[in-house]
């Protein structure tokens, strides 16, 4: 059986479909997750990383388990784990951790470290921005076709959750990538102009890019991020780095083929923004 925690979120959700049609044991682990949010077959369990005794029911009986940065105390996750029967482990963790270290990134270089200590088989998926933040646009694109987003032109090679979840289910499942850090990007920079694009040709309608300030964009992440990660990812999208632009090969060696771009994810998701 396979523990899947975030398993209601844009990684985790599809990882879950991707494990269970596949034939393996599924347990779904989220705070508020239920039976109705998980395909028929997979166990829901309800539990919080920051409590990790309360992990203990859903962890009964698992061999493999996927862990998200949530909580502070890994290390007690992993602990208990282990007790329960665990052998490998596969964490979702941020790009940011190897280009930006300490900062915003301290939390997660902590859990990257805690699993490297665990003393199970572990692989570390380092995550580029993801191309569902552009879930972000939703609202003003359904009520005011506009999608406003800072530093218009400034290209990064985000990742499409579900080849976060292709590598993680191939992590979990074969041989062969123990003790791997891979860095997860998409196939090629994009703008957030070009992503509001992509859209706008996804649902067959016209979508105006508007570009914030880098004031107006802290102000609005600031509303529902601490401050270290608004900035930190601030940077990212306004000044990134040479190796955040650079596409990594690491989803093609895994999967044995391209990572998606981001038209194929807005493709996908178009009827969110219809
Ligand atoms: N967005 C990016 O650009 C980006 C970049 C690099 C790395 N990442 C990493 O990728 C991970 C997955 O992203 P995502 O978009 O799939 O996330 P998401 O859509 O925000 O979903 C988060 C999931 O985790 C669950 N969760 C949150 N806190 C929890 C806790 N304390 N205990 C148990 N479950 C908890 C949520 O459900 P409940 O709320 O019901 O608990 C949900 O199922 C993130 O955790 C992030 O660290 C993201």
């Amino acid at each position: 059986m396979i523990v899947v925690t975030g398993a209601t979120g844009n990684v985790g959700r599809t990882l879950v479909r991707q494990l269970s049609a596949t034939g393996h044991a599924v347990t779904a682990v989220a705070r508020r997750v239920q039976d109705s949010d998980v395909p028929a077959g997979v166990r829901a369990a309800a539990a919080d990383l920051a409590e990790p005794a309360g992990l203990e029911p859903a962890l009964q009986g698992a061999k493999a388990l996927f862990l998200l940065v949530a909580g502070d105390d890994p290390a007690g996750v992993l602990a208990r784990a282990k007790a329960a029967g665990v052998t490998r482990v596969v964490l979702v963790s941020s790009q940011g951790v190897g280009t930006r270290p300490g900062g915003a990134y301290a939390h997660a270089a902590g859990f990257e470290q805690a699993v490297a200590a665990s003393g199970l088989e572990y692989t570390i998926l380092r995550s580029g921005g993801l191309d569902s933040n552009a879930f972000a646009w939703v609202e003003p694109i359904r009520a005011q076709r506009v999608a406003p987003a800072p530093f218009a032109e400034v290209g990064l090679p985000f990742v499409d959750p579900d080849d976060v979840a292709a590598v993680a289910a191939a992590a979990l499942t074969e041989d062969g990538h123990d003790g791997a850090t891979y860095v997860l990007t998409g196939p090629a920079p994009t703008s957030p102009r070009e992503r509001a694009a992509a859209i706008a040709e996804a649902i067959k309608a016209p979508v105006r890019f508007v570009e914030m300030t880098r004031e107006e964009a802290q102000a609005q992440m600031a509303q529902f991020m601490p401050p270290e990660v608004v900035e930190g990812t601030l940077a990212i999208l306004g000044e990134p780095t040479e190796e955040e632009r650079a596409v990594s090969p690491d989803v093609e060696r895994v999967l044995g083929r391209p990572a998606a771009p981001f038209s194929a994810w807005a493709v996908r998701n178009a009827a969110a923004f219809g």
